[in-house]
């Protein structure tokens, strides 16, 4: 069981997770222990990484509670885009105002091994995002001007 959000600069953080080929019980034992980190660190987007593995899984929450998404890409982005402040669990208490596109199209296997589709806007589009982000390595201190992130103080 897995019991600390792993917090930057952990190595892992920066990993490219591999594709999900098979939903075994391991693989639901880990979606299961991510949702209750989620909670539990009052979260609305967790990635795998941020506890530690390598796997293309991400939880968000929606309306239905929180959801897993297995192997979640981005198939397509509007141009309009927007700037909106976000926050991670791996960097408490840092919030910082980033320009993403306001709507994507996210495909993605769900729990029941469904592929599905999914329009997403504004705040629910800003979450798959970033945390889509997470599975390659990309942090949100990464989407910031340069010369902001110099500002950070921190690599
Ligand atoms: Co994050």
């Amino acid at each position: 069981m897995i019991k600390q959000i792993k917090k930057y600069p952990e190595p892992v953080l920066r990993k490219k997770c591999e594709e999900v080929e098979k939903i075994t019980e391991e693989i639901k034992e880990l979606i299961g222990d991510m949702k209750r980190m989620m909670i539990e660190n009052k979260g609305i987007g967790l990635a795998a990484t941020q506890v530690g593995e390598e796997k293309r899984i991400i939880i968000i929450m929606t309306k239905n509670g929180p959801e897993a998404f297995i192997n979640p890409k981005i198939i397509s982005k509007s141009k309009k885009t927007e700037i909106m402040e976000e926050g991670c669990l791996s960097f408490p208490g840092l919030f910082l105002k980033i320009k993403r596109p306001s709507e994507v199209e996210i495909e993605a296997l769900n729990e029941q091994k469904q592929k599905i589709q999914l329009k997403t806007q504004r705040f629910i589009a800003r979450i798959f995002q970033h945390e889509i982000d997470h599975l390659d390595g990309i942090l949100f201190i990464d989407r910031l001007p340069f010369w902001q992130k110099l500002k950070l103080k921190i690599k």
